[in-house]
């Protein structure tokens, strides 16, 4: 990112918009082959609750918040899909082509993008242009270098059996995640990790959890970062884990479509800033009387 130097003016600032969660609607045209097992019950509950819960109007509302901000880049965590079709996935791309040049926008998977085994085919095809490093090495943790910030992705997504959205990233990915945060380090990047499960122990009820959070935050402690964002559980969140010399902030963001017919938090999005000093954080989203606009804001200072 180009700018103005320090003696010439203002500290640059890089920002970063981070929203998850969308549960794109509509669902596509469903055949009978298509409800085999889990997603049998996906769609009952998406046929009972789900499509009135995330309101893609308001979703609407919230990209054009978004796109008003100009962001540097913007990080969606996942969940784009409700069963894992591959008939949901061209929905899930363009919202992603509507969010910003590919170059701008990045992308994680949640636990309903691989709901079934058979959805991560169409995840890995559709969504790899959002989550390829700039080297064009494919698969996950990926790794992107724009402006001041290392952007590492991680999968924690994974089939898992009926009624379960535990997520797990597994030893290799662990191993490759923490080389590459050393990397960053090294080259005096900020390091932000995306995912979509909540990184700590405890940051998800049993049988929604990451299974492998203990080896994330043991990772982690040796390794550092200076964020890591994440969705799932469709509220804000704020928890700090341990690094080697400083506490990482770790944030989740409220989903980015849910109406006022949705259970706990409304449709919303962080904005972060990265300058000279601390992070700060912009929550925006639907405020009590309708509109898009700001929530709070506050610096991310470790308590
Ligand atoms: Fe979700
Ligand atoms: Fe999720």
């Amino acid at each position: 990112m180009q700018g103005p130097d320090k003696q010439q003016g203002p500290a640059l600032v890089f920002t970063l918009a981070h929203l998850s969660d969308p549960h794109l609607n509509p669902m596509p045209r469903i055949r009978p082959v298509d409800l085999m097992g889990k997603r049998a019950i996906g769609y009952a509950n998406w046929v009972r609750s789900r499509r009135r819960l995330h309101d893609m109007a308001l979703l609407g509302r919230v990209l054009d918040d978004i796109a008003a901000h100009n962001p540097d880049h913007i990080a969606c965590t996942g969940d784009v899909t409700h069963i894992g079709l591959a008939a949901e996935f061209p929905t899930a791309t363009a919202f992603l082509g509507r969010l910003g040049p590919r170059d701008r926008v990045s992308f994680v998977p949640g636990n309903h993008d691989a709901y079934v085994p058979a959805s991560l085919h169409a995840l890995d095809d559709h969504m790899r242009p959002w989550s390829t490093s700039d080297d064009g090495a494919t698969g996950y943790p990926w790794l992107k270098r724009r402006g001041p910030l290392a952007l590492i992705g991680l999968t924690s997504a994974v089939p898992t059996g009926p009624l379960m959205a535990w997520g797990r990233l597994g030893a290799d990915q662990l191993e490759k995640a923490e080389m590459l945060l050393h990397y960053a380090g090294r080259q005096g990047l900020t390091r932000v990790i995306l995912i979509h499960h909540p990184p700590q122990i405890g940051g998800a009820k049993p049988g929604r959890e990451l299974k492998d959070a203990a080896a994330l935050e043991a990772m982690l402690a040796r390794a550092g970062a200076e964020l890591v964002v994440h969705g799932h559980n469709h509220r804000t969140s704020l928890a700090w884990l341990n690094g080697p010399s400083h506490m990482i902030p770790v944030v989740g963001v409220a989903s980015c479509s849910m109406g006022p017919r949705g259970h706990g938090e409304h449709a919303g999005w962080h904005l972060f800033r990265f300058g000279d000093g601390p992070i700060t954080l912009e929550r925006r989203g639907l405020t009590p009387t309708g509109g898009i606009g700001l929530l709070d804001q506050s610096v991310l200072k470790a308590p």
